[in-house]
């Protein structure tokens, strides 16, 4: 993975309501290792103050193109050859066409028009204001002159009103400026990822599932797409909104699972099968709630397909990695897993650290022996799972 720790960024402010959010966003991004120079516009500190941003970022804060913090009043050129990118959040609809039209009347936009390094923009501002042709025009520029555009979304305005022109929430753009900055080693590549876990009615309110809540396959079809690939994510029932960019199906039981994974796997590189899929379903659900009965309950279960068994067993495969939950004895039936799913690759966690958790630990187990990826969220995980994906799925290719 790209050496984050290493990046310098110049986070812009223009003078929005969204502005307050930088003060988290900072604090993401500076917790991720990334130095983080904040230049504000003059309407920015109207809404933030540049002490906040001084204290999150740990730096002094540019707001005036005349100010002390550079002898020579050259701050847009300093600044700029400085830093690895400028991120503006949130840029309002007057920045941009500010942007799109190069003008320079404040340190800001002189920054902006001296960088030689890529410019991000999360656009924020009331709905009109976005669906408005003129912001459409200067949006569809820069676009053309290679600028990077981080949303806006769809929700409830400052002004009350719904729609489009939110500002990205914090913890997306963080994601999407970490993103930003990996090398795509999986462009053009196609993966298949199957998260969270199957549901198995009894009957027509009654069901059988698991603990699964989908954050490990959902972290892992994360890294993927910050790595460029096409993802596709099939995921049983979970309380997670999709990855952005990725194609989301939801299903509910194994069965439907199963019909998705067939239909997507032909044209797919990889297939990773994170899910939890149960292993038997009810032989007859009743379709109707049943009554509660004083003599008990007995129900009949049928095995449900091996959906990553059948992958494995196409005529040309694609490079498939196994997931093992064990409550005990992982290494021993791990190993032996592997060899029983014919994966050549399989991602082993204790269960009662692993599910439902934020953060988790993986053994890894392939041809070359054991790997252990050390506790940590599960999109750090799942950023090192694809390191090693990766590797395996080049000497293979
Ligand atoms: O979702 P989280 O809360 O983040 O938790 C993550 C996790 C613990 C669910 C995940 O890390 C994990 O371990 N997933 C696999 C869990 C599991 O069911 O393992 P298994 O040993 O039963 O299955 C082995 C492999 O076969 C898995 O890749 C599984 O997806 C696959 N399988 C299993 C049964 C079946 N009918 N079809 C399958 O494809």
């Amino acid at each position: 993975m790209e050496q984050i720790q290493t990046k310098r960024i110049v986070l812009g402010i223009s003078g929005g309501i969204a502005a307050y959010k930088c003060a988290e966003l900072t604090r993401l991004l500076v917790n991720q290792g990334i130095q983080i120079q904040v230049a504000m516009t003059e309407a920015a500190t109207h809404f933030i103050t540049p002490t906040t941003m001084q204290a999150l970022s740990g730096k002094p804060v540019y707001s005036n193109q005349w100010g002390e913090h550079t002898a020579d009043h050259m701050a847009h050129i300093s600044l700029s050859r400085a830093t690895d990118a400028i991120i503006i959040a949130p840029a309002t609809a007057d920045f941009i066409a500010k942007l799109a039209h190069g003008l320079a009347d404040d340190l800001l936009s002189t920054l902006c028009l001296a960088r030689n390094c890529p410019l991000l923009l999360a656009p924020a501002m009331n709905k009109q204001m976005w669906e408005n042709p003129a912001t459409q025009r200067n949006i569809q520029q820069l676009v053309a002159d290679g600028v990077t555009i981080l949303g806006p979304v769809s929700g409830t305005q400052a002004c009350g009103e719904e729609g489009m022109g939110r500002m990205q929430e914090p913890v997306e753009l963080a994601r999407a400026v970490v993103a930003f900055f990996q090398p795509k080693l999986l462009s053009g590549v196609k993966v298949l990822l199957t998260a969270g876990p199957t549901y198995e009615a009894i009957d027509a309110v009654r069901g059988m599932t698991n603990r699964s809540s989908g954050k490990m396959g959902y972290a892992i079809a994360q890294a993927a797409l910050e790595l460029g690939a096409e993802v596709t994510l099939i995921s049983g029932p979970t309380a997670l909104s999709s990855p952005h960019g990725a194609v989301l199906m939801n299903v509910t039981s194994a069965a439907e699972m199963f019909d998705l994974v067939k239909n997507h796997v032909a044209d797919v590189n990889i297939f990773i099968s994170v899910a939890a899929v149960a292993d038997y379903r009810v032989a007859q659900p009743n379709k109707q709630k049943m009554k509660k009965s004083a003599s008990g309950l007995t129900l009949e279960l049928l095995p449900n397909p091996d959906i990553l068994g059948y992958v494995t067993g196409l005529p040309k495969p694609p490079f498939c990695v196994g997931f093992a939950a064990e409550s005990h004895n992982l290494h021993e039936y791990a190993a032996t897993k592997r060899k029983t799913k014919k994966v050549p690759l399989l991602a082993a966690n204790l269960v009662q650290q692993a599910i439902g958790a934020d953060d988790n630990e993986l053994v890894l187990f392939d041809d070359a022996g054991e790997h252990v990826l050390p506790r940590a969220d599960k999109l750090t995980l799942a950023r090192a799972l694809l390191q090693h994906v990766i590797k395996l799925y080049r000497q293979g290719n």
